[in-house]
């Protein structure tokens, strides 16, 4: 697994760079002309588990940028609730081994509905390869810790580009933003490099809190989806409760969990809504709760909000998910290795769930 995690800037940079040419965009595997991409009515997500979480976060990239409507769905529930897929819906499904079999029945689903399905997949040749329509690979390389960590960042690689794409297209980004967001892609790579050398700070808070109960990851946005990604990294290889919520649904139930000593994992990584998230922050921390606060390097509001702050390099807050991913991967995994896990192959636990 930490082989694999520092592999990460050489996917990014794999599944990048091959696919921006001459300062534009070029996904030639989409195999849609430019009409075919400004007549998508609505975009329909289907995956499970970390892929499912980088369809979180497509959701907000899209409908942020290409202001195409995106519904999420995890596939064991899309297979089975008779989906209502409108004339002009694309459906992708995302899938790192291409062999899950919920994600390929809801590939199968969409195609007897009559509609095309684009799969975003890792391993060539795999079953949702072979059947979805057209497909744009990650070009992660194998991936053999069951926790996933290099092909999920180069999942949130590929939806950035199609957002970028539809975007582009459908008239949504003018080209000095999207110049802009393309020099911030291709610093992704560095950034991550950098994050992950920085580990001491992260190896220590682990140290402190391996023999943690019960840790709570909160956003807002994206940062929502990036916390549901580090809840569901730290308790599939550490095997400690965690569960990632909206930052404002907290008061709405959960913050009666809250009690001194509690750790919380606040994502802060959207400057529209950090005053939103301070504030949950601060509800928290006074019922006894530790937190530590994700954010950007220039936001110094955390410092007095958060017991603990990591910092992530600058990069458009639509990416922010590509950096903030990281030091949640280095939380888990030292936590896990201080509790003697085995974060290659976590007890119960299989790399690609071919039954239901
Ligand atoms: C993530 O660390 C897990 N291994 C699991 O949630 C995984 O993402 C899920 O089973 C989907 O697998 P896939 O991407 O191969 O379809």
């Amino acid at each position: 697994m930490l082989k694999e995690m520092y592999e990460q800037p050489k996917t990014v940079t794999d599944t990048l760079m091959p696919r921006i040419k001459d300062g534009d965009i070029v996904i030639d595997e989409l195999n849609m002309s430019d009409e075919e991409i400004k007549a998508i009515r609505k975009i329909f997500i289907v995956a499970c588990g970390s892929a499912y979480h980088t369809g979180v976060t497509a959701k907000y990239v899209i409908e942020g940028l290409a202001r195409i409507p995106v519904e999420v769905d995890v596939a064991s529930e899309f297979r089975y609730r008779n989906p209502i897929l409108e004339e002009g819906t694309m459906v992708i499904v995302i899938s790192q081994s291409g062999e899950t079999a919920d994600t390929l029945a809801a590939l199968r689903e969409s195609q007897k509905l009559g509609h095309k399905v684009l799969g975003i997949v890792n391993v060539v040749g795999s079953s949702i390869a072979r059947e979805a329509d057209n497909v744009m690979y990650t070009w992660a390389g194998p991936e053999i810790a069951v926790a996933t960590t290099k092909a999920y960042s180069a999942q949130l690689i590929a939806l950035y580009l199609l957002a970028m794409k539809f975007a582009k297209v459908r008239g949504k980004l003018d080209e000095t933003t999207f110049q802009e967001l393309l020099e911030d892609l291709k610093r992704l790579p560095a950034q991550i490099e950098m994050l992950l050398s920085n580990k001491e700070r992260i190896q220590r808070f682990a140290n402190r809190y391996v023999g943690a109960k019960d840790v709570f990851f909160i956003g807002r946005g994206i940062d929502y989806a990036i916390s549901m990604e580090g809840s569901l990294k730290l308790k599939e290889i550490s095997y400690i409760h965690s569960e990632a919520y909206p930052a404002g649904e907290l008061k709405h139930g959960t913050i009666s969990l809250i009690e001194e000593g509690s750790l919380i994992i606040a994502l802060a990584t959207q400057p529209k809504l950090y005053q939103k998230t301070i504030s949950n922050m601060t509800e928290v921390r006074s019922r006894g709760a530790k937190v530590m606060a994700i954010t950007f390097e220039s936001n110094k509001l955390m410092e007095k909000a958060a017991d603990y702050v990591i910092y992530i390099p600058e990069t458009d807050p639509y990416f922010a998910n590509s950096l903030a991913i990281i030091p949640l991967q280095l939380l888990a995994y030292y936590i896990a290795i201080g509790k003697g896990c085995d974060v290659d192959k976590p007890r119960n636990l299989a790399k690609s769930v071919t039954v239901e």
